[in-house]
């Protein structure tokens, strides 16, 4: 069974890496026929007027899927997040990132094995910034009933169909008595009324990061409005070697598109230096979600091959320098391909 995906290369290490990881499913037999269209700065350089064209946005509804690279945000002035826009444009709503320990890739921690669920599409990430007077700044964080609910709702189905045990809802709602308020409350709902046998607890978001870095083995899936999963998920990263293996997808109705958690790495762009682990396993997430959703065993295949070939080179110590290891992209990938064919 083919599967049209869109695949977007993004800016900073994304043509590198996406380049890395559709050759690795190529080589595996993945049977996917790539719809590339652009996102960011490359947008632009392409000849596009936005950096956000509507042909990529209505290319990912067309399709369904999307495999996306990471694309630059200027920090303090110019264009807003294409990301969060995405995110927003196509109401991918729940954002899921695995963390788990690698063999062969030496931590601090062992054996971690946690997913963290954001709610990707308000809290303050609404970008509603307003000049009050000279030298006073507001941003507004929204939080709606629907979507609290919604990311509670998914978080908890999530939960079951990975045979996982525990949430733990990350929360500052003695501050933030209202908005944070509210998304405990819906998650208090969701738990009560359709799902008693997952186990529900919460944290304020402070003590629960110490914690966090005490032990992550205490922490199953941990849920977030959208600023605190966006700094949970990279602190989480650190727990198993970084950004470069930490992959990740954000899911909609009937449409997902899945990237790397990690950005444009402007010190390592063009270097042939940037781990592809963390776009390819997230490619390997949106392997397992095509032969879910549509009911291909191969894509599945697939997926357990790759996974099993990027296991064995890490074991063997062929990793990038990010991990240690001495191999660049390409070189990696190429070690990857060869661990297919053996
Ligand atoms: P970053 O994730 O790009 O880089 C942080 C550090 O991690 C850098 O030292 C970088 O070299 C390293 N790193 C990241 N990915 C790596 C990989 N695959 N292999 C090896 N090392 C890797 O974060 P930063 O510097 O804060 O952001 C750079 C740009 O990326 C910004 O414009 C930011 O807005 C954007 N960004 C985009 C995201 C997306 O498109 N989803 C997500 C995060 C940031």
């Amino acid at each position: 069974m083919s599967h049209s995906v869109v695949l977007i290369p993004g800016d900073g290490i994304g043509p590198e890496v996406t380049e890395a990881v559709t050759r690795i499913l190529s080589a595996a037999g993945a049977d996917i026929d790539w719809v590339q269209h652009q996102a960011g700065v490359a947008a632009l350089e392409g000849g596009e007027d936005s950096v956000l064209p509507d042909s990529t946005v209505n290319a990912i509804i067309e399709h369904g899927v999307a495999l996306k690279g990471p694309c630059t945000t200027p920090i303090g002035d110019g264009f807003s997040s294409i990301n969060v826009a995405l995110r927003k444009k196509l109401n991918l709503y729940g954002a899921v990132r695995p963390i788990r320990s690698l063999e062969g890739v030496a931590t601090r921690y062992e054996n971690v094995d946690l997913i963290v669920v954001r709610e990707n599409t308000e809290g303050l990430y609404s970008g509603i910034e307003n000049v009050i007077t000279e030298g006073v700044i507001t941003s507004l964080k929204v939080a709606t009933q629907v979507a609290c609910q919604r990311i509670a709702q998914f978080a908890f189905e999530y939960a079951v169909s990975r045979g996982r045990k525990k949430i733990t809802a990350f929360h500052k709602a003695n501050i933030m008595k209202l908005s944070d308020g509210l998304f405990i409350r819906c998650a208090q709902t969701v738990h009560e009324e359709d799902f008693p046998q997952i186990e529900y607890e919460e944290q304020i978001i402070d003590a629960g990061c110490m914690r966090l870095v005490q032990d992550p083995g205490q922490f199953d899936v941990i849920l977030c409005e959208n600023l605190y999963g966006d700094v949970i998920s990279d602190l989480c990263a650190g727990f198993v070697g970084g950004l470069g293996v930490t992959p990740g997808a954000n899911f909609g109705e009937g449409r997902a598109v899945f990237e790397a958690v990690h950005g444009t790495a402007p010190d390592i762009a063009g270097k042939d230096l940037a781990n592809p682990l963390a776009l390819l396993m997230s490619a390997v997430m949106m392997l397992n979600y095509l032969a879910a959703s549509r009911n291909d065993a191969t894509a599945k295949q697939a997926a357990d091959r790759i996974r099993d070939a990027y296991n064995a080179c890490l074991l063997a110590g062929e990793k990038t320098h990010d991990l240690g290891g001495k191999l660049g992209t390409r070189a990696f990938a190429d070690a990857v391909i060869a661990e297919l064919n053996t």
